[in-house]
């Protein structure tokens, strides 16, 4: 099983939007089943996955303390991605869930704010050892700022070659629990996801590959009162 974390500290980067997308892309090209974890105290991801009327992917009820037990439960159960979205600016909580990641991608938008914040991100992902890619994301198009940005990333890590533009219908599919895809599959923005996961799909292989020991969760595992709740939508 496979585990990919979208975090950044900054505030309304894009994790909660690309986290939703990228695992349903990547239910739909058959690298699932996939799970959802929403490790936010505000839950967006829980609450547009609530509004969704496709069964997949699954969610995961899980609280980080738990994280690392639950994950084992989850790839006992056949699960074969995990996407996980992650808090704002709440560092000792992103630090535990980059703990158990494979690979973390640090959306960023292409603003001045947003590229100085990045580098609180980066040194977390780094002082844990784990791998990462940035996504450029909410870019306007032909804006000199976004090749600056992504140069400018560049610095610091990995940068996803496929840029992900600011389309008014990633913010409308969220609002009732759906994804670009799913609302128009030839859509501009539905081409940047589909990109964007074949790139993130190919680099978590490689990740996966170079990771010997299958009990590398750091967490040890706890006695559990409960297993985690796994849930499907209901039929309509
Ligand atoms: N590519 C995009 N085009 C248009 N709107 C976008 C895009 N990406 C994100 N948004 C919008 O920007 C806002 C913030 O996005 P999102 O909630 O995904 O960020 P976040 O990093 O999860 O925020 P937080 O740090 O508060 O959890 C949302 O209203 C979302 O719809
Ligand atoms: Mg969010």
């Amino acid at each position: 099983m496979r585990v990919l974390t979208f975090a950044s500290q900054k505030g309304g980067s894009g994790k909660t939007t690309l986290a939703g997308h990228i695992a349903v892309q990547a239910e739909a090209m058959g690298a699932g089943p996939v799970a959802l974890i929403d490790t936010d105290p505000q839950g967006s991801l829980a609450d547009w996955w609530h509004e969704r009327e496709s069964e997949t992917p699954v969610f995961a009820h899980t609280s980080v303390s738990e994280l690392a037990s639950d994950l084992r439960e989850l790839a006992d159960m056949g699960m074969k991605l995990v996407v996980i979205d992650t808090p704002p600016a709440i560092t000792s909580m992103i630090e535990k869930v980059i703990e158990v990641s494979e690979l973390v991608v640090i959306p960023t938008r292409p603003s001045p704010h947003d590229l100085r914040a990045a580098g609180a991100t980066v040194q977390l992902v780094e002082a844990l050892n784990k791998s990462m890619m940035f996504v450029v994301n909410a870019a306007s198009r032909r804006a000199r700022i976004t090749s600056e940005a992504a140069i400018a990333l560049s610095q610091h890590g990995i940068v996803a070659p496929v840029t992900i533009h600011q389309r008014t219908d990633f913010a409308a599919s969220m609002i009732d629990g759906r994804t670009v895809m799913e609302l128009d599959p030839k859509a501009r923005s539905s081409k940047e996801i589909a990109q964007l996961w074949d790139y993130m799909n190919a680099k978590l292989n490689k990740v996966h590959r170079t990771i010997i020991s299958p009990d590398r969760f750091t967490i040890p595992r706890r006695k559990r009162t409960q297993v985690p709740g796994v849930e499907q939508t209901e039929t309509a």
